[in-house]
């Protein structure tokens, strides 16, 4: 996969980009990044990038033919989607991120200051991105998590043992508690189910305090789930079952 990055701070992605997974996949050629820095396509002597808003008001926006220069040179003939990160874009989910990684090509704007000349957002830009609902000062940070959230969906670029398969959000539930050596740590003991070596009590058990965590923690989710199995009618007898000792379980708590 090609990723094309148009940023004003090119030096934000060295660091991220070469190291642990995704510095190894690009190693590896299974993700290619190229980072450009909308300021090398300012054409004037000082190479400035942003004006003043018409209208007036506080901070400055992006020079719609600077931007659109950076954009139609990294895109030539091609059909790579423009993806602008900003608050004002559509949630980036897991689902999102596997649509993402289904393409070859992405090509990812970041804004800065007050933002985009509105014509460049309409006129050259495919789909806005948001990665949650507060503010940063730009669109790098929010960039690298997107990088960072396909790149991990690629076929080879996570091991056999960093498989994505069993991640929280993959089922849309969250994932179940994980634990390692020892088997007590100062008086804390490890579920002893773990220690059985009986598989199907495991996978039980890790389904259980899956769907547990999801319903106290991420009601929404959890409540997505339940909907799309019951209109799959997908829900297995075990399933069943577990739903109606947790429900117990809880209410008893809450007593
Ligand atoms: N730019 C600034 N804040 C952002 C956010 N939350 N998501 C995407 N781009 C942004």
């Amino acid at each position: 996969m090609r990723i094309d990055v148009l940023t004003l701070f090119p030096e934000m992605f060295a660091g991220p980009l070469q190291t642990s997974i995704l510095g190894r996949a690009q190693v590896n050629n299974l993700i290619n990044v190229h980072v450009w820095n909308i300021r090398d396509y300012a054409q004037d002597k000082h190479r400035i990038v942003d004006d003043t808003p018409y209208g007036g008001g506080a901070g400055m926006v992006l020079k719609p033919d600077v931007v659109v220069r950076a954009i139609e040179h990294v895109k030539q003939d091609r059909t790579a989607p423009v993806i602008y990160l900003t608050p004002q874009g559509k949630p980036f989910t897991q689902s999102k991120a596997a649509e993402f990684a289904e393409q070859e090509e992405l090509i990812l704007l970041c804004g800065h200051y007050e933002g985009l000349d509105e014509r460049v957002r309409e006129h050259w830009v495919d789909e806005e991105i948001s990665i949650g609902d507060y503010v940063l000062t730009g669109g790098e940070l929010p960039a690298l998590v997107v990088i960072d959230a396909v790149s991990r969906l690629i076929p080879g670029v996570l091991g056999c043992c960093e498989s994505a398969e069993f991640d929280s959000f993959q089922d849309g539930l969250l994932e179940h508690p994980h634990y390692t050596r020892p088997p007590e740590f100062r008086g804390l003991a490890v579920p002893p189910v773990l220690l059985s070596g009986h598989h199907e009590e495991i996978r039980r058990w890790r389904l259980r305090e899956s769907l547990r965590r999801t319903l106290t923690r991420r009601p929404d989710l959890f409540d997505a789930w339940l909907a799309s199995r019951q209109t799959a009618r997908q829900l297995t007898k075990a399933e069943q079952q577990i739903l109606e000792e947790i429900q117990a379980e809880l209410s008893r708590e809450r007593r």
